[in-house]
């Protein structure tokens, strides 16, 4: 059985990749994911003003210790520029060296020379390609779309013109026409694009009355809305696709290889069972080929995706909005 797929021009033995998080923040879990089965590692995103902030704090610690007590440097850890940015590189570096599948790093920068220098780095150290991990909250009211679209495509092009690995870009799916945002970031050179980054807002916490912004796993539902976007993009927009969000099970694989997608993501199932899921996952995706006689993913990968004319699928989708709503059952979703 030949389970192979292609996402941003690397070869996977299979189609499930391990998603960003903090499984694969340290050398040790992403060693994990790999014997574990992983076909690719995201790893945990490096956020450019983290990064920062923790290495102007250490210098001020360094600072604060040789100014008071200059005789209690020499029990301070040594001090070589950039201890923070460094120690993640070198987590990437032994991790593409061990863990015998495409390292992805992830980005998420907050200066236009941050995404180009730190995307560099991540070449540099050995990453297979770089996932831009563009999540920003348009909180500006005087902000309008064009120029929050044209920031994110200037953040591509920008660090596609500094790095030769694949780049792929983790969307958010709240533009106001996602299928264009994705055919935007095609023609300025995406390799890939993930459908879709999750967003954590936060809630009210009514004792403390405070923002509280404690972060819930996603469930299968989650799935709905990047499987309709994998479904509608995977034969218009000419790059790779992974599809991410609402992983639970091996059927939620085959939902999302049936809608076009090159590769599927999980996070919060391996969060909650263990990277051990892995081989539950790929299983079940075996147990399905099995069943339905399909000997390879590419033989069945897309067959559900929207083809042909784009008015056809915005009436197909019309139709199953007013379907659904009309349709409702409230005795047996009381029953659920
Ligand atoms: C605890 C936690 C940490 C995460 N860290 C990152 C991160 O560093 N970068 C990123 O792009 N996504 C991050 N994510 C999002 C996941 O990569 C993924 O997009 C999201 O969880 C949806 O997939 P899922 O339904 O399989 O969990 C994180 C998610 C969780 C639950």
């Amino acid at each position: 059985m030949d389970l192979s797929t292609t996402y941003l021009g690397l070869e996977l033995k299979h189609p499930i990749v391990a998603s960003a998080s903090p499984l694969s923040a340290e050398l040790d879990g992403i060693l994990r994911l790999a014997d574990a089965g992983a076909a690719a590692i995201v790893l945990s995103s490096i956020f450019e003003e983290q990064i920062i902030a923790e290495e102007l704090a250490e210098a001020a610690m360094m600072d604060l210790g040789t100014d008071c007590q200059p005789e209690a440097a020499g029990y301070l850890p040594p001090a070589p520029g950039g201890n923070v940015l460094d120690g993640r590189l070198e987590t990437l570096r032994r991790a593409a060296e061990r863990a015998g599948v495409p390292i992805i790093a992830s980005l998420n920068g907050c200066s236009a020379s941050g995404w180009v220098d730190f995307a560099r780095k991540l070449e540099q150290a050995g990453a297979s390609a770089i996932e831009l991990n563009i999540y920003r909250v348009p909180a500006d009211p005087m902000e309008s779309g064009p120029s929050v679209e044209a920031a994110a495509l200037e953040i591509l092009r920008r660090v596609k013109a500094a790095v030769g690995v694949p780049v792929s870009v983790k969307m958010a799916p709240f533009f106001s026409a996602p299928g264009h945002m994705a055919a935007r970031f095609a023609e300025e050179g995406a390799d890939g694009l993930v459908l879709f980054n999750r967003f954590y807002g936060p809630d009210v916490d009514l004792a403390a009355l405070t923002a509280r912004d404690d972060l819930h796993l996603s469930n299968p539902y989650d799935i709905r809305l990047p499987l309709m976007w994998v479904g509608l993009l995977a034969r218009r927009i000419p790059t790779s696709i992974a599809a991410s969000t609402g992983v639970w099970s091996g059927g939620d694989v085959v939902k999302y290889l049936l809608a076009g997608a090159d590769a599927v993501m999980t996070t919060s199932a391996l969060l909650r069972h263990g990277p051990g899921h892995l081989a539950t996952l790929l299983g079940a995706l075996r147990g399905w080929m099995e069943r339905r006689g399909h000997e390879s993913v590419a033989s069945f990968k897309g067959q559900l995706a929207a083809g042909g004319q784009p008015d056809e699928a915005a009436q197909f989708l019309r139709a199953q909005y007013r379907t659904i709503l009309t349709s409702y059952d409230a005795q047996a979703a009381s029953q659920l």
